[in-house]
């Protein structure tokens, strides 16, 4: 007799293992996990050293004071923000508790891999809606909903893809679905655009009851490491997480320092600036150096080298390594001919730049071109 055996859908999960690569030792440029470029806000960091608040005592299940500095530093109504333990545990929750087998969930062709996982796990189908030139199609996803259809997960701007649809297509998206279809707006990358993007994403939560919006403290916020994401959704749906989400998940570290994160303002625009400067200078590098790019809208880049006269991707990637620096491969999504990089600090983009501009130029001497 067999031991004990997880469900079928479980036993065939492709699981998303996020893996940051690794170096042999010294210290590591990483580039590889769109973390934010600048760390994590002095005012966080001071407040950490100076209280370590009071660990025996169990954190409140909600945090309304981190519920408050969310709304009152995005214009939201406090009641509609649910915390969890990262933006990943939210996309987990919703599977959970709207899908079930025989159901279909749809997804773009190049979404993040955590959302095919979740709708596998809950037993229900993962339906794909092909992207055009790595975008998102409004039309495709459209045309793939049939009876069966019970959630539509649009990552925007979508990682790994960096690309965004703008928020006039969001609503079309959302007119054309039934009302009885949940739409996920995965927004981790909000932050990386004009306040008015997740504003009018808000606004549309708000007035419809089958909408919610993900979104996390650990890109531009810099508190990847203390897991800390919320949603914006209407009450029905804030009460069916809430029943099913663990009820400390945010422990009391990441909410005190989630409410310090995110009034820090000047931190925030200080990184977008920060992010904005790297992002053009370092499209122009790979341009120049005969790699292709796909326009982004976050902090990191997609980086093509198919036509690319030199070194492969993978080959790029295992130099770069072999100097400690970490890109992340893309070989899960199908894009083996492309690499990942987010921005990091100046002193990290200029010795990328330069390990770089020595390998691809050592390949050309030693007539290893293709
Ligand atoms: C599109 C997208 N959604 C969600 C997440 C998960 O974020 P969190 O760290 O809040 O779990 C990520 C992290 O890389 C992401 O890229």
């Amino acid at each position: 007799m067999k031991g004990p055996q997880p469900r079928d859908a479980i036993k065939s999960l492709l699981s998303y293992r996020p893996s940051f690569g690794k170096v042999e030792q010294g210290s590591v440029i990483r580039l590889s996990a769109n973390e934010g470029a600048l760390g994590t806000s002095p005012k966080v960091l001071a407040h950490l050293k100076a209280d370590q608040g009071t660990p025996s005592r169990y954190p409140e299940v909600q945090d309304r004071r981190l519920c408050e500095a969310i709304a009152s530093r995005y214009t939201l109504e406090p009641g509609q923000i649910l915390t969890a333990n990262g933006s990943d545990e939210l996309l987990s929750l919703i599977a959970m508790a709207y899908l079930e087998a025989g159901d279909e969930a749809i997804h773009t062709q190049y979404a993040f891999l955590v959302i095919p996982q979740v709708i596998q796990i809950a037993g229900a189908t993962p339906v794909v809606a092909q992207d055009k030139d790595f975008i998102c199609d409004v039309d495709a996803i459209l045309a793939a909903v049939t009876a069966r259809t019970k959630v539509v997960f649009l990552v925007n701007p979508n990682n790994p893809t960096s690309t965004i649809i703008p928020m006039d297509e969001v609503q079309r998206l959302h007119a054309g679905l039934r009302r009885d279809i949940l739409l996920v707006l995965d927004w981790a990358y909000a932050e990386y655009q004009p306040d008015s993007f997740s504003d009018e994403a808000a606004r549309m939560v708000e007035a419809h009851d089958n909408i919610i919006m993900t979104r996390t403290f650990s890109k531009l916020h810099g508190l990847a490491a203390f897991r800390l994401g919320w949603a914006y959704c209407a009450p029905d749906i804030l009460t069916t997480l809430g029943s099913i989400r663990g009820p400390f998940s945010v422990n009391q570290i990441a909410a005190d320092a989630g409410i310090i994160a995110v009034g820090d303002v000047e931190f925030q625009e200080k990184s977008l600036r920060h992010s904005q400067k790297w992002m053009d200078e370092m499209c122009r590098f790979f341009t120049s150096a005969g790699l292709s790019v796909v326009p982004s809208a976050t902090n990191f880049i997609l980086i093509g080298f198919d036509g690319h006269n030199g070194p492969t991707a993978s080959e790029t990637a295992r130099y770069l390594a072999s100097k400690n620096i970490l890109f992340r491969e893309m070989a899960p999504y199908g894009l083996d001919q492309y690499l990942r990089m987010s921005i990091g600090t100046d002193e990290e983009m200029q010795i990328v730049k330069q390990t770089l501009s020595d390998f691809f130029a050592g390949a050309q001497k030693s007539g290893t071109l293709k």
